[in-house]
């Protein structure tokens, strides 16, 4: 039985969504259905389709009381709304229904376990949030919440665990079948760990051990974490809050941040390796990743910044949509991200040039466009001397233009979304160090009516941004000062 507040809900978004056109929408990214996205949310592959929830808040573009909205897809780009998965309707969790993902259970039902929020107000006016895990089963599209919620409180953590900041369950199955799960939770340094827990059956849990502990390391609390194998190493992704600058690698604010290591599963001993953050971008949060059915392990993250999304957006019912859906492995201890082969198939119109001396700005015949893929290679014309500095411009007109820009004496390549169209004074430029091989380097650009995804020497760096600029906004150029010569090639993106 469906709950008042989850029914008023798949009314408003149903009826709602409607006055939203088509494109007033990203072509080929994630959307929220109508209001507001965060988070993905049970990320899974479920009788034959990729099921994506989503932190959800239908009635209005501003964060709210979460519900999980739910979208299905074949190939994680054409994407099939669902009626709103679950509400905050029952006493544990009337506060928002938070993050937290999804898993087959042996019956060949779907369990989904998330977050339950429930805000005790003080008397000094103040208030706190209680989290524990909660679950809810269903068939895809229809979910009861379990009758012995929630399943993991505060008794569930290890001393001095704080019940406030207890966030974000990832499940995973092992290979003998037992389900485990890593939980996001504050020690009592104030930081951030990753805390394990295991099941039989998906319904009892027990509190293993802490996975790994942050000991404000890199920022504070650690959000939404996942923890998969990969390439014969393991991968911890999180989302660390309140980070401070670290050389390029770590920006301040919320981050993202990959740990790659090993993992004795016996034991539940993770043994960290190599840190690094998973997109370098400005626009990217909370990733979660799930297994293809050929064995890709394939991650989507939020495509916003929570520090940049409290601006309003002119006439649109729509805030937040997800980023690309990319392909991880691990290449020289380092973790790679791909568009998926599945949009490759979406390219069409293919127009290539190649070996073209750039020196000053030019722009080149049918390259132009607000939905392409679009690859560039660059590279001194002259091997012996080195330019300075080579821009691409685009989503560009007379008054608009966001820019990627690479220096390559510092080995730096900069976003730049000054002039998209935002009118507030938020973060606008972004800076990644690259590795380069004399001054060449490869750029892949992928642009959607909203943003901007570089993949930069075939994943090695990924920066995401987004960006508000009108779609009439469709110019590219290619700078350079000093000479350098670049081939192209570029794609639309056909849904
Ligand atoms: C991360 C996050 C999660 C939480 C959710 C609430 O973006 O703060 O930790 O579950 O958003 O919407």
């Amino acid at each position: 039985m469906s709950s008042q507040t989850l029914r008023d809900a798949r009314r408003y978004e149903e009826s709602t969504s409607k006055t939203i056109k088509k494109d007033e929408r990203p072509a080929f990214h994630l959307s929220t259905y109508v209001g507001w996205m965060n988070d993905p949310n049970g990320f899974s592959y479920y009788n034959g389709k990729y099921h994506m929830f989503y932190q959800y808040h239908p009635y209005s573009c501003q964060w709210g009381p979460m519900h999980w909205g739910h979208a299905v897809s074949s190939d994680l780009l054409h994407w099939e709304y669902l009626p709103a998965a679950i509400a905050p309707d029952e006493p544990y969790d009337r506060d928002g229904c938070f993050s937290g993902s999804a898993i087959e259970l042996e019956d060949g039902r779907q369990l989904l376990m998330y977050t339950g929020v429930l805000r005790r107000q003080l008397e000094n006016g103040g208030f706190y949030d209680i989290q524990t895990q909660c679950l809810a089963v269903g068939d895809g599209e229809n979910y009861e919440k379990y009758e012995n919620n929630p399943v993991l409180t505060e008794k569930d953590l290890p001393e001095g665990g704080s019940k406030f900041d207890f966030r974000d369950p990832k499940m995973w199955k092992k290979a003998d079948g037992t389900y485990m799960c890593a939980i996001g939770n504050r020690p009592a340094d104030g930081s951030g760990q990753i805390l394990l827990y295991s099941s039989k059956d998906g319904f009892n849990w027990t509190y293993e051990k802490v996975l790994i502990a942050n000991n404000n390391r890199v920022g504070k609390m650690w959000e939404c974490p996942d923890f998969f194998e990969l390439d014969g190493k393991w991968v911890l992704l999180t989302s660390p809050q309140d980070m401070l600058p670290k050389d390029l690698e770590y920006h301040t604010g919320n981050g993202t941040l990959c740990l790659i290591g090993n993992f004795d599963e016996e034991t539940n001993t993770f043994d960290e390796g190599a840190n690094q953050s998973i997109d370098y971008g400005i626009d990217f949060y909370a990733p979660q990743t799930v297994l293809s059915p050929d064995g890709r392990r394939i991650m989507i993250g939020w495509m916003q910044n929570w520090d940049t999304c409290n601006v309003p957006m002119q006439g649109r019912a729509w805030f937040g949509q997800m980023s690309l859906p990319r392909e991880l492995s691990i290449r020289n201890g380092r973790l790679i991200q791909k568009p998926t082969r599945e949009f490759d198939a979406l390219r069409t119109n293919k127009v290539e040039y190649n070996n073209v001396k750039v020196n000053g700005t030019i722009q080149l015949d049918k390259v132009v466009g607000r939905t392409i893929d679009l690859g560039v290679t660059v590279r001194p014309a002259d091997k012996e001397k080195l330019y300075q500095k080579f821009a691409i411009r685009f989503a560009q007109n007379d008054k608009y233009h966001t820019g990627l820009s690479f220096r390559p004496s510092e080995s730096v390549v900069k976003v730049d979304r000054k002039f998209s169209g935002t009118r507030r004074a938020f973060l606008h430029q972004r800076r990644s160090r690259v590795i380069t091989n004399d001054g060449e380097l490869k750029l892949r650009l992928i642009i959607d009516r909203f943003s901007v995804e570089v993949f930069i020497n075939d994943g090695e760096q990924v920066m995401s941004t987004t960006i508000y600029t009108p779609q009439d906004a469709n110019g590219i150029s290619f700078i350079c000062e000093g000479e350098a010569e670049i081939d192209v090639v570029k794609y639309d993106i056909e849904m």
